[in-house]
């Protein structure tokens, strides 16, 4: 046995910064008394009202593109008097999307050359700040390289990954003339009902924390100004993702100690990296909708956590305080309200009703005139670091690895390190290549279903603007395949199930594969009423697993879907969350063997409608059949996974049996692979807290990394974990490290220290 070592510096980077720092600190990195630059002084010192309050507004597309609103002319142009309107009259500071759908990047080079040309020659000569949602690579330009979804890139366990992923979609955004992406998602997944659960990196707050950092430094690098980087925005600040009815921008009840220990440190950890910018959570928290609450915008946002960038609000979010929230009566209102809570941006998006309010707010003496001067303080600072006051106009002759073969490995790799294997009875994966294989269900043979929401429109419904050449899971099967692939079904994403014509056409198959999949969909169209499968697709595996013959189940669901009753009727499982453009060949080589699986679950997958109970728990929510305290009983846990490999643990050890809050955990063990197959493990590090003044959780992720073995190879893995990562929001809502005993575990062995 060959015993290689590898020193993992705490798991990962991102250890070593984690969330050790009180709630309530004030940052040495205050945004007060920042020096925002002369030049941007001398920018607002030379500045009217008007003029101002256009650098804080940012419009739709459709209000400069000929036609109307939601309903614009095809293919769509340019209006040169709307455009004349916005740069001359309005001085809009911001323009943002498409109109309707996906657009090329011939296009896109007219939009942007003939903005940016009008801004700079006209109004006040400022050039204008283009942003776009390029969630999962950009989803917006035609051809560009689509990754897996977040939820997605988070099961991968791997931050390289994910930061080149950004890294790819930063430079081919920048390729399409965009230099401001409305990413990442930074809400943490603890409800999986919510219409973008997907669009999460999951339940677990440290996981979470690992991806952040990777996603802005890949997005942003060192230096935003560089023409392949591209300013993150932090979406959506603060307490977005779970609303108690599980209905989209429905309130969430979050009480402060969990807002700050679950929902606040991969924001806190994003603006560590420098986060540029930060989109604004549209629903109420506590009773307040944020895009309303002070005490988040400034006190917590720009007081606390030292964010000095710019902070926009989401779609129409000022207006819904007076036509939804109603905690005011007009727009008005509305708009004093927003600008007293802290935004800077409005995106408006589809009028100027932002900016009369606001003028007349600034005429009337209700808002100071030095409040505008903070926020295009703040906006002209991200236009500055952007490069795009110097050099407003791209080059978009630069940019020949757009879509190119290593950008598409990458996302292939990605969607290979996403998928988890969650069954395999008597190793029924891989298959042999000779098979014969019915692969049907709806999500066998959809770009669509397997990119999910946001893909060439908001919904990612219309087929019309599909990647060319990109295969489909069917297709891709068909590719690696040396048998015989047969399909039926799903030709389009609405197509009945002819449950009788698929059983037919199982007969002559060795291997069913059945696609389960739901209809992509996000934010209120994404709205459901409960977990469950659509009872067609149960159906059609029920009537399938009569034959006898082995079944897989590809999963490729915007959220976990409930799988209770037929999961026994699965040889085996891949859970393919939304996989993007080469998910179909990621998993063909899966199930063939060519890849060998290592995703693992970064969120807990229920076992029934009603119960959502991730796996950080309280002692009062495990399984307890005696006393019926069985809330938490999923069907499968956060962090599980199986591979072609088989993984052993042995050796655990620790450098001490005692710590002093400072101090820092040594933790070492062996990891073998006794297969004959080199395989990826994720080795994870979780520490129980014995007993805590606030209930502990049952365990938490403190630590993980993701390790490649060879065939019958050994790893010895170390590991640091400074004890200030075991500390939690305690009840005074201060950040504290208790004494006492803790249980480290990794896999099935553990250890016990204390802190003192
Ligand atoms: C979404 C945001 C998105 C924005 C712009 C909103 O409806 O909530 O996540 O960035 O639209 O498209």
């Amino acid at each position: 046995m060959n015993l290689r070592s590898v020193l993992v510096a705490c798991g990962v980077l991102c250890l070593l910064t984690s969330c050790n720092q009180p709630a309530e600190k004030k940052s040495e990195n205050a945004a007060v008394g920042f020096d925002y630059g002369a030049d941007v002084e001398a920018m607002i010192a030379g500045m009217s009202i008007e003029e101002k309050v256009g650098q804080m507004t940012q419009i739709n597309i459709d209000v400069i593109s000929t036609g109307e609103i939601y309903n614009l002319v095809e293919p769509h142009t340019l209006d040169s008097v709307k455009l004349d309107s916005a740069v001359n009259h309005y001085f809009v500071g911001s323009i943002l999307n498409v109109g309707g759908h996906t657009y090329t990047r011939d296009h896109w080079k007219e939009i942007i050359t003939a903005i940016q040309t009008k801004a700079t020659q006209e109004g006040n000569t400022i050039p204008i700040l283009y942003g776009i949602d390029a969630i999962h690579g950009v989803n917006y330009t035609v051809g560009a390289t689509l990754f897996p979804q977040q939820i997605g890139q988070a099961a991968t366990w791997n931050p390289d990954l994910v930061g080149e992923g950004a890294s790819i979609t930063a430079y081919e955004c920048r390729a399409s003339g965009i230099p401001w992406n409305f990413s990442p998602v930074l809400d943490i997944g603890r409800q999986p009902l919510w219409s973008r659960f997907f669009e999460t990196y999951g339940e677990d707050v440290y996981l979470a924390k690992c991806m952040t950092d990777a996603v802005i430094t890949g997005y942003q690098g060192d230096d935003p100004s560089n023409p392949e980087k591209v300013a993150a925005c932090m979406k959506h600040f603060l307490g977005y993702s779970t609303p108690l009815s599980g209905k989209d921008r429905t309130p969430a009840w979050i009480p402060k100690r969990q807002l700050h220990e679950y929902y606040l440190p991969t924001f806190e950890k994003a603006i560590e990296r420098n986060a540029l910018t930060v989109m604004i959570n549209s629903g109420e928290v506590n009773g307040i909708p944020v895009h309303a609450n002070h005490d988040i915008l400034t006190t917590l946002l720009r007081d606390e956590l030292g964010f000095k960038g710019l902070a926009v609000t989401d779609w129409e979010d000022i207006m819904k305080l007076y036509k939804d929230h109603r905690i005011a009566k007009d727009m008005r209102e509305a708009v004093k309200m927003a600008i007293e809570a802290g935004i800077d941006m409005s995106m408006t998006p589809n009028d100027y009703s932002f900016n009369h309010a606001l003028i007349d707010l600034v005429k009337s003496g209700e808002v100071a005139e030095s409040r505008l001067d903070l926020s295009c303080r703040r906006i002209l600072w991200v236009k500055k670091q952007l490069g795009i006051l110097e050099s407003p106009m791209p080059n978009f002759g630069a940019y020949d690895k757009f879509a190119s073969i290593e950008h598409r490995q990458a996302a292939l790799a990605t969607a290979e390190e996403s998928i988890t294997l969650l069954k395999n009875t008597e190793n029924l994966l891989p298959l042999d290549k000779s098979a014969n294989i019915l692969v049907c269900g709806p999500a066998a043979h959809s770009l669509n279903i397997q990119n999910g929401a946001w893909t060439h429109t908001w919904q990612g419904v219309d087929t019309a603007y599909n990647t060319a050449g990109v295969k489909t899971i069917y297709e891709s099967l068909e590719k690696y395949s040396e048998g015989h692939v047969d399909y039926v079904l799903g030709s389009s994403l609405f197509e009945q199930i002819d449950i009788p014509k698929a059983v037919q056409a199982a007969r002559n198959a060795d291997v069913i594969v059945v696609c389960l999949g739901e209809i992509p969909s996000t934010e209120k169209p994404g709205d459901i009423d409960d977990l469950n499968l659509p009872p067609a697709q149960g159906k059609l595996v029920k009537e399938l697993s009569k034959l006898g013959k082995p079944v897989v189940f590809a999963l490729v669901f915007n959220r976990p879907l409930i799988i209770r009753e037929i999961e026994p009727l699965a040889n085996a499982i891949l859970q393919c969350y939304l996989p993007g453009d080469y998910g179909g060949e990621a998993l063909a080589r899966i199930l063939y063997g060519e890849v060998n699986p290592s995703g693992k679950l970064p969120f807990t997958y229920p076992r029934y409608t009603g119960t959502f109970v991730p796996y950080d728990h309280k002692y009062t929510e495990t399984l307890d059949k005696t006393f019926g305290r069985n809330a938490f009983n999923p069907q499968w846990e956060f962090g599980f996974g199986l591979s072609y490999s088989r993984f052993e643990y042995n050796n655990l050890k620790l450098d001490s049996d005692a710590y002093a809050k400072d101090g820092q955990i040594q933790v070492s063990f062996t990891v073998t692979n006794s297969s004959d197959r080199p395989g990826k493990e994720v080795v994870q590090v979780y520490i129980t807290d014995m007993v805590a003044s606030i209930t502990p959780s049952v365990k938490r992720l403190r630590a993980f990394e993701k390790i490649a073995i060879g065939a019958q190879d050994s790893v010895e893995v170390n590991m640091r974990i400074p004890i200030s990562e075991l500390s939690f929001v305690g009840k005074d809502n201060l950040w504290v490290i208790q004494e006492g005993e803790f249980v480290l575990n990794v896999a099935d062995n553990s250890v016990t220290f204390e802190v003192k």
